[in-house]
């Protein structure tokens, strides 16, 4: 056994996104020692993809009449399990709405510099499934500024950051996580890392998809980590479809558009010029009577949000993605397979100062003037509503040790996720992770760190470096990515379903046996050799839960059960555990809805 090096603190965080800094801030502030572990440099972080603006209910926005718009947490948290489809943990949803305006100010006091209202308030924006303006943003990049702002309070508050670190195993002792172990990527030489607590805010795992707005990190680490230590996952079938990614040219394929784009007005149209959004086909039961019937409408919308219902472009993502699908699959999508999206009537001074990098991106990369001509778009995989399940309080995981927040952790926004709920659900939940392994740190000491799982799984990693001959893992990869576009996209069937999952497990037996050349140094081909293990079990666990889920409700589109379950499917989450080396799933009653909270649903969901 090669010698490695040994780092111990407090409080590991693993992931360098906004629910890993914040964890951070909050566990040094509660006085432990932290180390940050990321797989990329820091600052360079999914977070920033969430561009359009952070949800939180500030009730800054005026209507002409100079009255308020009448935002609260109520509010937000009906919006919020309305467009999860009441699949939501509901008390995750409570903090959550109750905790985004506090964690949004603090943000600004930690030093982000916000758009504003001509009363100097924070600018907020519409957004789908949000009833009022709630997106408190900076331009298009509020991702960015988050990050960069929380990236400069942690520095602050003192972290050892150790950046470019693939972590591949939680270590146990017992019953009990209590570190991880993992290696360089430069130099390929091994760590571990000895904690009290670990925090996992690893983000999610779109790269098992051909087309993604996620970024090479998005491996689904954390959350295979996690259930390979006996963690429970929740709702993994519930997979987000951004309904705007670009669609050409084709190396730009699956890259975000933002939603801010149709909150600022921009329409969806298909190739014969319709605005298809006002199909009443389209619109779900449960947003009937709430969204504008005509394009004049939706357009008074633009001057009057109070007297004028929304666009329905904004109905939530779930329904516009599937919308854009249906019209591509009737013969109606734009030159090259998606829909246009168009926002050239607002003029190019609102555009630049709103949308700033959307035009530099279609600028730099699509060679086209978004003030002058509509975007091709089409949707784009973008986030995981599933995870790891965690304690609404604490984040604490199933397995004691083990903490998580973010997009690795699942239940706060149930079957879709409304848009921009991503950042606040960072901050919040960031936060209380950081508090929850703080608080636990305090109780315990550390653990003893057991050779022989170190060994194992040195042993694991360097099998396709010592073979002779073996399966090539961007083969695989590619294979892998090609089913579950094929297979397990936006529109799912049974028959689908188990021609991905035969396809995931002659890839999983091909992986046993995988060979990369060269060595440790600068490998990429052996990190493509780790990545697509935790890939491979990952897609497996979202193919066998969308299997299981005989219905149709926000991310899980099944042609074969078209209609919405509630007196059955509404009723239960889908647990995953991993037993062995297979995944067994649990159907398990949602926790009861205290009655105050269901008599908000009463009063603001219609
Ligand atoms: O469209 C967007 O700007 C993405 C926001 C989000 O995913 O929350």
């Amino acid at each position: 056994m090669e010698n490695y090096e040994t780092y111990e603190y407090d409080v590991l965080v693993v992931g360098a996104g906004g629910a890993g800094l914040r964890a951070v801030i909050a566990a040094r502030e509660a006085g432990c020692s932290v180390g940050l572990v990321c797989k990329s440099l820091l600052g360079k972080a999914h977070t920033v993809m969430a561009e359009g603006g952070v949800a939180a209910a500030l009730n800054n926005m005026t209507n002409p009449d100079g009255t308020k718009e009448g935002d609260s947490w109520e509010v937000h948290f009906v919006d919020t399990m309305k467009g999860g489809a009441f699949l939501n943990n509901w008390r995750m949803v409570e903090i959550f709405a109750k905790e985004a305006p506090e964690r949004v100010l603090e943000l600004e006091q930690y030093g982000a510099v916000f758009d504003r209202t001509p009363e100097g308030l924070i600018a907020q924006r519409p957004f789908g499934g949000h009833r009022y303006r709630r997106l408190n943003h900076v331009g298009d990049r509020t991702g960015l500024e988050l990050i960069r702002t929380l990236q400069d309070k942690a520095v602050g508050v003192g972290m050892n950051v150790h950046m470019e670190v693939t972590l591949t195993r939680l270590l146990k002792d017992g019953d009990r996580v209590v570190g991880a172990f993992g290696y360089y990527r430069s130099s390929g030489k091994f760590v571990v890392f000895r904690a009290r607590a670990v925090v996992l805010a690893t983000g999610g795992w779109g790269r098992m998809y051909m087309y993604t707005s996620n970024s090479w990190e998005g491996t689904g680490d954390g959350v295979m980590m996690a259930c390979e230590a006996g963690a429970e996952l929740i709702d993994m079938e519930m997979v987000q479809f951004h309904p705007t990614g670009m669609i050409w040219p084709p190396g730009m394929r699956g890259i975000l558009v933002t939603e801010g784009v149709r909150g600022e007005g921009g329409i969806l149209l298909n190739s014969k010029g319709e605005r298809f959004m006002f199909n009443p086909e389209y619109m779900p039961p449960l947003y009937k009577g709430q969204f504008a019937e005509t394009p004049e409408e939706a357009e008074r919308w633009l001057v009057d949000k109070k007297n004028n219902r929304r666009p329905p472009e904004l109905l939530p993502r779930d329904v516009v993605a599937r919308a854009i699908y249906r019209e591509v699959e009737a013969g109606r999508g734009s030159k090259h397979g998606g829909v246009y999206l168009d926002v050239t009537h607002r003029g190019a001074e609102y555009i630049k100062r709103k949308l700033p990098s959307m035009y530099e991106q279609f600028h730099a990369l699509g060679n086209l003037d978004i003030t002058k001509e509509p975007m091709e778009v089409y949707p784009t995989i973008h986030y995981a509503m599933g995870g790891i399940r965690v304690e609404p309080e604490t984040g604490a995981t199933s397995v004691p040790g083990l903490f998580a927040a973010g997009e690795v952790a699942g239940g706060l926004h149930g079957a879709n996720r409304l848009g921009g709920n991503s950042l606040s659900d960072i901050i919040v939940f960031g936060k209380r992770a950081g508090d929850g392994a703080a608080a636990y740190a305090k109780t315990v000491e550390h653990g003893t760190i057991d050779p022989a799982q170190i060994e194992e799984e040195v042993d694991y990693l360097l099998a396709p470096l010592e073979a002779q001959s073996g399966e090539n893992p961007y083969q695989i990869h590619q294979e892998l990515q090609e089913a579950m576009q094929k297979h397990c996209m936006i529109a799912r069937t049974e028959k689908g379903l188990l021609t991905c999952l035969e396809k995931i497990q002659e890839l999983r037996r091909r992986a046993q046996n995988l060979k990369v050349d060269g060595d440790r140094f600068f490998n990429p081909g052996w990190h493509a050799a780790r990545d697509i293990r935790f890939m491979l079990k990952t897609s497996e666990v979202i193919v066998r839960c969308a299997l299981e889920r005989q219905e149709s409700r926000g991310a899980q589109w099944r042609l074969d059960y078209p209609d919405r379950d509630d007196a059955f499917w509404g009723k239960v989450n889908l647990i995953v555990t991993q037993v062995g080396d297979q995944f067994r799933i649990e159907r398990r009653p949602l926790p009861e809805m205290p009655a105050e909270l269901k008599a908000l649903i009463e009063k603001y969901g219609k």
